[in-house]
């Protein structure tokens, strides 16, 4: 029996603490559930998983969601290429990031964001840095930098946002949700 990871809902003000640093070495303990939340992620972007374990797809998951108030988030790239019989993933861990530059150019995701957290469509657009450059520390606690595009770059700035209480819908216009939409490329 596979047991899934508790990954808090929206009503959950949890959610809305702003997480603090995290100081390395990590616990076993911890390490584990870095491991379990990469491995979910992945199964959930496998549709004969996702649908065996019902899981919602997703690429990306702050510790806050599951209750861990520490400024680290891990993302799962999907990295298969045309002719690759096995779907392929990468995956990335940020402890502690930083942006430390970013394109003027914005970008959304057309389909709309979502979160593993956020359990309905929210319609609508979320600006989103179209390249980042993010400064963080690995899981043994080694700086790295690491430049971002497209839908990992949303995603990264989706997690951080994670980190500081922020869900993607904050960003949306209430009145307006496709508000100045021409501004911003689709992707
Ligand atoms: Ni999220």
């Amino acid at each position: 029996m596979y047991k899934k990871l508790n990954i808090l809902d929206e009503k959950d003000k949890r959610l809305r603490l702003i997480s603090d640093d995290v100081s390395f070495p990590f616990a076993e303990k911890e390490k584990n559930i870095i491991e379990k939340a990469m491995k979910e992620l992945k199964l959930s972007q496998i549709e004969e998983y996702s649908e065996k374990y019902d899981l919602r797809p997703g690429m990306g998951l702050a510790a806050i969601q599951l209750g861990i108030k520490k400024r680290w988030f891990v993302l799962v790239e999907e990295t298969t290429e045309d002719g690759d019989e096995e779907q392929s993933f990468k995956n990335y861990f940020f402890a502690n990031p930083k942006i430390v530059s970013s394109s003027e150019e914005k970008i959304y995701a057309e389909a709309g964001e979502g979160c593993l957290s956020v359990n309905r469509d929210v319609e609508g657009i979320v600006p989103r840095c179209a390249r980042v450059t993010i400064e963080a520390y690995d899981i043994n606690g080694k700086k790295f930098k690491i430049r971002l595009r497209e839908d990992m770059a949303i995603a990264a700035q989706h997690e951080i946002d994670h980190l500081n209480g922020i869900l993607f819908y904050d960003h949306i216009d209430k009145k307006n949700p496709f508000k100045d939409a021409k501004l911003y490329r689709p992707i």
